[in-house]
């Protein structure tokens, strides 16, 4: 069911951990499955020198978070910005369809740590999209309107 790509990075994740002085922090969390991801990066210069994470989740999302780190290390802000869910299910040489939303996840995370940078920089922060893989939320969101 998974490539090998993925149980490489399931078995040994690289940048499990927590930097302690991190210039940014992005805290993310599925509503349906309940697993949570945490990214740090580390930037100088506009460029990202470090990235760890802290994921409580399924072996895709930890693969994911793995892959989405070593993805956005020496990537400027603004490229790491379009690291997408894709292309990080892409470097793990695809993930089954109903394990895509892990590796949403780790586009949210990465979004998130580099807007919470860009906040402590006094910079506005990026629109996060709201693309179609975004629909878990929004449907939690339309459920809870729909309850009150
Ligand atoms: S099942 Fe929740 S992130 Fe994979």
């Amino acid at each position: 069911m998974y490539s090998q790509k993925v149980m490489e990075h399931f078995m040994k994740p690289r940048n499990v951990g927590v930097i302690e002085d991190a210039d940014g922090v992005g805290e993310v969390g599925n509503p349906v499955c309940g697993d949570i991801m945490k990214i740090y990066i580390k930037v100088k210069d506009n460029r990202i020198v470090d990235a760890k994470f802290m994921t409580f989740g399924c072996g895709a999302a930890i693969a994911s978070s793995s892959m989405a780190t070593e993805l956005i290390k020496g990537k400027t802000v603004d490229e790491a910005w379009e690291v997408s869910n894709a292309s990080v299910a892409e470097a793990l040489e695809g993930l089954p369809p109903i394990k895509m939303h892990c590796s949403v996840l780790a586009e949210e995370g990465i979004h998130k740590a580099i807007n919470d940078y860009r906040k402590k920089q006094g910079l506005e922060p990026w629109a996060e999209e709201r693309g179609a893989h975004h629909a878990l939320h929004t449907g939690a969101a339309e459920t809870q309107e729909t309850r009150s």
